[in-house]
């Protein structure tokens, strides 16, 4: 466990690789500039932007500003932008190019001269996965990773997709893990960086009422939803090749999967937290090709509405073959072979193109025996608890109670807590978090090897399930503007359950 006390001060050059691409723009400069406006980014810390545009410093400060505004928008604060630019440098090679990483490292060290940063680096892979595998090797080839005692430190930060199946995962962890040791390899979630995320945790181990009643004794079901409203954007290469299976299963909701399902750690520590997500993973059940025929459903989605703006199918979007048969919607039955968890399905739902944007976690538990009120109201509702991960933040208790008056009626009600209403301050961006884990060497809300290699097991026997043929044959669509294909409600129904709605 590297967890570093405030008192620590942190020391690095941030070097972004891909400096000039979305990510950059979008989340990790964003992200800096909130750190910067909110006084927490040390004092000794700078950032080099690499990338292929040919940029002067200037130019590449400038290129992020608009974007950078629109990311941050209100909260933008002209005075920390000024402070952080003023720190951020940029340089222009391609990755292949050993030249560039020469030039790189003399860089550097005139950076940690005149920024007093030690010779502690963060590499920030924010590129596309082909070119991972070069630029760590290039890095040690040309001394830019040192990792010895008196040289400070290298840690390596590396985005999703971490391979597209287990076997380039493992061949690449192997070439990243014979350069940078695990502790200074950062796997990248973003998602557990989330305020509501890291959250779930909190709930179920701080609270007797939640910890005592989750199991299969008490609950009925678990349904995870991560429902988005955008389409393919500009991601059509990418996004043909991973689909929603490697795009969201693969790691952020397999990653909620195992927050909700762990067992209580030993301690917070790093490693025992990490211990007992990847027990919920070894302990996925199988998906035998029965299995996977009846509880997974794959879709696409068709021309639609999204508030009241027509949007095209995913088969007319830029860079996407007309014929493609590629998931943007998946929905899944998951049983956890363990004694918490036997016979509790866990229903997983994603998908672009869908009603509203919503992340969320459902807990329905069981009913009581229906003997008391059952004859006079019928069923009753079944209690539900809520976490709300976004866009709205926050939990919510869904009981029965009694109508009050003369009315001798009941009807369910709601313990609502509204983090993003109760705390007035807004939550950190999860990149806010995962970066200054990052300079202080906490690994935590970043994924271990052997989570990864789990994970990806259990998605690779669904994606060899899909061959060509199986591909073709096993997708539905959906209308844009919907909450997805029949076959995703039938999924339930078949089990006489229903979706919980996440809207409002
Ligand atoms: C990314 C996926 O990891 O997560 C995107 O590649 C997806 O396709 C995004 O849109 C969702 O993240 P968030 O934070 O907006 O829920």
């Amino acid at each position: 466990m590297r967890r570093l006390t405030q008192q620590q001060p942190i020391r690095a050059v941030l070097v972004i690789f891909g400096g000039t691409g979305d990510l950059t723009s979008r989340k990790l400069i964003p992200a800096l500039h909130n750190l910067k406006a909110k006084g927490a980014l040390p004092e000794h810390f700078a950032v080099v932007g690499v990338g292929r545009r040919d940029l002067s410093d200037e130019g590449f400060r400038e290129s992020l500003y608009p974007t950078l505004s629109r990311a941050v928008g209100e909260n933008l604060r002209d005075d920390a932008w000024a402070r952080l630019k003023e720190r951020i440098v940029y340089r222009r090679f391609d990755f292949q190019d050993e030249q560039g990483y020469k030039g790189l490292r003399e860089l550097l060290e005139q950076m940690d001269e005149a920024y007093q940063t030690g010779g502690n680096r963060i590499y920030y892979l924010a590129v596309a996965p082909e070119h991972f595998e070069v630029i760590v090797d290039k890095l040690q080839a040309n001394g830019l990773v040192r990792n010895r005692d008196g040289w400070g430190w290298q840690r390596v930060v590396i985005e999703k997709p971490f391979g597209r199946d287990l076997t380039s995962a493992r061949r690449l962890n192997q070439k990243i893990t014979a350069i940078f040791t695990e502790a200074n390899t950062f796997r990248i979630d973003h998602y557990l960086g989330k305020e509501m995320i890291q959250n779930i945790m909190v709930l179920r181990f701080a609270n007797p009422l939640f910890e005592a009643v989750w199991n299969n004794k008490h609950i009925d079901n678990i349904q995870i939803s991560a429902t988005e409203t955008v389409g393919v954007e500009t991601r059509a290469g990418y996004y043909e090749q991973a689909g929603a299976l490697r795009d969201m299963l693969q790691n952020h909701l397999l990653q909620l999967l195992t927050l909700t399902g762990m067992e209580p750690p030993v301690s917070l520590a790093t490693e025992a937290v990490r211990d007992e997500k990847v027990k919920v993973l070894r302990a996925l059940r199988a998906l035998t090709p029965e299995r996977m025929a009846a509880d997974v459903v794959r879709a696409q989605y068709d021309r639609g509405r999204i508030e009241d703006r027509r949007v095209a199918a995913y088969r007319e979007e830029k860079g996407i073959s007309p014929t493609s048969t590629t998931d943007t919607f998946l929905a899944l039955k998951l049983g956890i072979d363990n004694f918490r968890w036997a016979g509790v399905p866990f229903y997983i739902r994603t998908g672009k193109r869908l009603r509203a944007k919503s992340t969320d976690i459902i807990i329905q538990f069981k009913n009581l025996p229906q003997i008391l009120y059952a004859k006079e109201h019928g069923a009753l509702q079944p209690d539900i608890l809520i976490i709300r991960i976004q866009p709205k933040e926050g939990v919510y208790f869904q009981f029965n109670a009694k109508k009050p008056g003369m009315d001798p009626g009941i009807s369910p009600v709601k313990m609502d807590f509204c983090q993003n209403c109760d705390f007035e301050s807004n939550s950190p961006e999860a990149y806010e978090k995962l970066l200054l884990d990052v300079m202080r060497g906490d690994s935590t809300l970043f994924t271990r090897w052997d989570e990864v290699e789990y994970s990806w097991k259990f998605v690779d026997q669904i994606a060899q399930a899909w061959g060509e043929e199986e591909k073709a044959s096993s997708l539905t669509t959906y209308a844009a503007g919907t909450w997805g294909p029949a076959a995703a409600n039938e999924l339930l129904a078949r089990d006489e359950r229903d979706w919980w709605s996440v809207e409002g």
